[in-house]
């Protein structure tokens, strides 16, 4: 069995990657991948964070086994940090890496509900690696809703997808959900340092929701020219 250590505790826990094959193997759709995301995309993922507030209020969705959550901690550790996962193996396996984590066990769509009752207001950043799963059916078209309307108005929200399926159907309608509901959409370059190699989307400028309705927009196909500049490719619309 591969080990790794718990600095925390002392003790030892299972591999991430373990968890994640195991996971994969009984929920596949649920896991969305065999290994936790790498640390080079866990920096693109928390980049809003740098420069930014002192003590920002992070949610993480779908932390897994914490690569994302390691980050975080390490760049921001006066952070307000709320986690939310479904898999109550991940949840146990984070809760051990991290001891005294705030995690709600279960589904993303109870943000508002999480975030209500420990009387936050807003998340300054929302960091996701929910998988397409998670967005359908009728609780999952209301997600990305749902976290515009809880992100501060400074805020951010990061949603990274494998490269290669971001434009198969339920990426380019994610792609067309994010730009309904912010204001503005940039998309990093190929994190090529990740299994599989990963982009991420920022969202920023969240859409409140009594403001009056916007135009889906153009699929991302359409828009080639803006999607490949580098550092960072802005598909702002307004
Ligand atoms: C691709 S993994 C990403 C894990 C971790 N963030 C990483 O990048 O290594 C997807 C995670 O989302 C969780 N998940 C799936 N559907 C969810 C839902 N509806 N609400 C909360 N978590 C969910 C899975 O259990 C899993 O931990």
């Amino acid at each position: 069995m591969i080990l790794q250590p718990c600095t925390a505790s002392g003790s030892a826990l299972p591999s991430g990657t373990r968890v994640f094959l195991r996971e994969f193997a009984r929920a596949p759709l649920r896991t969305a991948s065999v290994v936790p995301s790498s640390p080079a995309l866990a920096r693109r993922m928390i980049a809003p964070l740098l420069g930014g507030r002192v003590a920002p209020v992070v949610v993480e969705l779908g932390p897994g086994t914490g690569s994302f959550t390691a980050a975080l901690r390490a760049a921001a550790p006066g952070m307000r940090y709320l986690g939310v996962e479904l898999n109550p193996v991940m949840a146990d396996h984070l809760v051990a890496r991290f001891p005294g984590v705030d995690l709600l066990r279960g589904p993303a769509a109870e943000l508002p509900r999480a975030l209500a009752e420990r009387g936050l207001p807003a998340a300054d950043l929302v960091v996701s690696g929910l998988p397409w799963q998670a967005f359908a059916g009728p609780v999952g078209s209301e997600l990305v809703a749902t976290i515009a309307a809880h992100l501060a108005p400074s805020g951010a929200y990061t949603q990274f997808t494998y490269r290669w399926s971001r434009w198969a159907p339920p990426g380019r309608r994610q792609h067309r959900e994010l730009r309904r509901h912010f204001g503005r959409v940039d998309l990093s370059p190929t994190v090529w340092a990740n299994l599989p190699p990963a982009v991420v989307y920022t969202a920023t400028e969240p859409v409140r929701p009594d403001a009056p309705p916007r135009p889906g927009g153009e699929p991302p196909e359409r828009r080639p020219a803006a999607l490949a500049t580098s550092p960072m490719t802005s598909s702002s619309h307004r």
